[in-house]
Formats: structure tokens, C-alpha cells, sequence
């Protein structure tokens, strides 16, 4: 097996033990939006979408939402918290020197993009918000705060990747008015 492989599968086990329910499945998704969107996506991207939110994972080292005034800020910091966590998972599976360095770059920036891999994994991270994680979101936080968050998840998505999130479907009629309501805000 390759060591990039042998990367991801150490990353999937690490994030299956998440407390937040709908973390294992949003990794995956993120990979899967991530080839979507770039089918000749390279190792590092890969690795990147799918260790992305690795820091909340890490039950004593995660970053906590409570500890920050201000959402970019809590964003900021659980994307470089992400990085130091990941670079030893990396180097321990043998992954190149130069490969390891871009994952963690791009983990280091996933919420605010920048260069064109990073606004790429970006996307595919705000369109599986949008495509799993807002359901479980809503459940446990309730229509003010889902609201919120997806309105911020909404505005930095690229107009391409709008394009596939105004087509999800919602069963629940609830949330079908929230993306609605998301989308109408979102686009001013
Ligand atoms: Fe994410």
C-alpha cells in the first residue's frame, strides 16, 4: 500500500473516534465534493479534504468554540490546531517531506482558501456542510445558530459551487425554509 493510502486510512481511523456524529462521514464527503469538483486532484488535496476538521478529533486538544468571541477567529484557530495535529500522523506513515508540507498549508487555510487548491477545498468543505453535516447541525444547535452558520458557510462559497448547493434537497420541510431563507440572504 502506498504511504499516501496508509495516511488516509490512519486519518479515517483517528477521526472515527469523533464525538461530533457527523464528523467520519463529512471527511469523506469533503474527498468526495473535493474529486467532484477536480477529478485530477493530487495526494495533497486528498489528504487535506480528508483530515481538514482532524481537530476535532482530538477530545483534549480541540479548539473550543466558547473560548472565542469571534467565529473567524474559532475558525482560524481550529484550522492551525488541525495542521499541528496532522503533521506527525503524516510523518509517521512515511508520507514526502514536500507532500506533508502542502497538506498542512492547506489545512492551515481551508476556511478562508486563498490560492486555487485551497479555494477547491474549501468549496468542497462548505457544499458537504451544506450536503450532510447541516441536518445533524440543526438538530443539536437549533434554527438561530444553523442559521448563522450556514449563511457564513453560504457567502464563501465560490459561484460554482452555489450552484450545487442550491440544488439540495432537505426531507424536512424545516430545513428546506432555512437553505431557502440561506440562499436568498446568501446571494445579497
Ligand atoms: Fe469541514
Amino acid at each position: 500500500m502506498r504511504n499516501v493510502d496508509r495516511a488516509k486510512q490512519k486519518i479515517r481511523a483517528v477521526i472515527a473516534g469523533s464525538r461530533v456524529p457527523e464528523d467520519p462521514r463529512h471527511a469523506d464527503n469533503t474527498l468526495e465534493w473535493l474529486l467532484h469538483l477536480d477529478p485530477d486532484a493530487g495526494d495533497a488535496l486528498q489528504l487535506a479534504a480528508l483530515a481538514h476538521d482532524i481537530d476535532r478529533a482530538d477530545d483534549v486538544r480541540k479548539v473550543k468554540r466558547a473560548d472565542y468571541d469571534d467565529y473567524d477567529a474559532f475558525k482560524a484557530a481550529h484550522a492551525r490546531n488541525g495542521a499541528e495535529i496532522l503533521r506527525p500522523i503524516l510523518n509517521a506513515c512515511d508520507v514526502a517531506g514536500d507532500i506533508v508540507d502542502e497538506v498542512c498549508r492547506l489545512v492551515e487555510v481551508h476556511e478562508v482558501g486563498g490560492d486555487p487548491c485551497s479555494d477547491l477545498l474549501k468549496d468542497a468543505d462548505s457544499i458537504s456542510y451544506f450536503d450532510g453535516n447541516l441536518p445533524l447541525y440543526y438538530q443539536r444547535e437549533g434554527w438561530a445558530e444553523t442559521k448563522r452558520r450556514s449563511l457564513w458557510g453560504y457567502r464563501r462559497l465560490s459561484a460554482r459551487a452555489k450552484e450545487f448547493v442550491n440544488k439540495i434537497c432537505y426531507q424536512d420541510e424545516t430545513l428546506m425554509q432555512l437553505l431557502r431563507e440561506v440562499i436568498h440572504e446568501g446571494i445579497h
